[in-house]
C-alpha cells in the first residue's frame, strides 16, 4: 500500500495536497489549522471565506472536506476537513472520522491529484484518543487505496510518539 508514516510539521511538506485538521467555520483556530493558515498567508481565509455556508458559520459539517488553494504552501492545495469531536466514542466518532478520509481522497481523485499529506485528525484539541484515531485512519485508507497504486499518502505526525502510535496500528492491520 502506498502509505508512509513520519513526524514532521506537515506545512513543509511538498505534496500535491496537505489536509487541514479544522473546524465547521473554516475560519482558523490553534493546532495544524492556525499552523497552516500561518504558513499559506492570508490568501487562505480570504479563500476559506469566499466557501458556501450551509448554515451559520458551517462552511464543512463534520466528517466533509472542501479544497481550496495552497497559497504560500510548498503544497499545491489544501482540503480541509472536521474530524468529530471525541466525547465517549457512541456518537458515531469513528463513522465521522472514517467519512473525513474518504471524502478527502474523493476531492484528491476529482481534482486528479496523487500525493497527499494528512495530519492526526482529531488527534489533538478534538480530544480523540490516537490509537484508536489511528485504527480508524488507517482501515478506511485501506480500503480506499487498495487497487490504487497512483495516490500518494503520507500521514503526517507532529511527534515521535504520534508516529509510533500510527505506524503501531499500520503494522496490527
Ligand atoms: N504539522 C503536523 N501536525 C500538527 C502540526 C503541524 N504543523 N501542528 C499540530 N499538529 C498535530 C497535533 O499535534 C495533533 O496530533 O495535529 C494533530 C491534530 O490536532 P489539532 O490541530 O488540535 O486538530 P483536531 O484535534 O482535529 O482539532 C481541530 O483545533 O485548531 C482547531 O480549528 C481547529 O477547532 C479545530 C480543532
Amino acid at each position: 500500500m502506498p502509505l508512509k508514516i513520519i513526524a514532521a510539521d506537515i506545512t513543509t511538506l511538498h505534496v500535491d495536497a496537505i489536509v487541514n485538521a479544522a473546524n465547521p467555520s473554516l475560519l482558523g483556530g490553534g493546532g495544524v489549522d492556525g499552523a497552516i493558515h500561518r504558513a499559506a498567508g492570508p490568501g487562505l481565509l480570504d479563500a476559506c471565506r469566499a466557501l458556501p455556508e450551509s448554515a451559520p458559520d458551517v462552511r464543512c459539517p463534520t466528517g466533509d472536506a472542501r479544497i481550496t488553494p495552497g497559497f504560500a504552501l510548498p503544497a499545491r492545495y489544501v482540503i480541509h476537513t472536521v474530524g468529530p469531536v471525541w466525547h465517549s466514542g457512541m456518537a458515531g466518532e469513528a463513522r465521522l472520522l472514517a467519512c473525513c478520509y474518504r471524502n478527502t481522497l474523493r476531492l484528491l481523485r476529482e481534482q486528479r491529484l496523487r500525493t497527499i499529506a494528512f495530519p492526526a485528525i482529531s488527534c489533538g484539541v478534538y480530544g480523540y484518543p490516537a490509537a484508536q484515531a489511528a485504527a480508524v485512519a488507517i482501515a478506511t485508507l485501506r480500503d480506499e487505496l487498495a487497487g490504487d497504486d497512483s495516490t500518494e499518502v503520507i500521514l503526517c505526525c507532529f511527534s515521535d510518539d504520534m508516529r509510533a502510535i500510527f505506524q503501531h496500528a499500520l503494522n496490527a492491520a
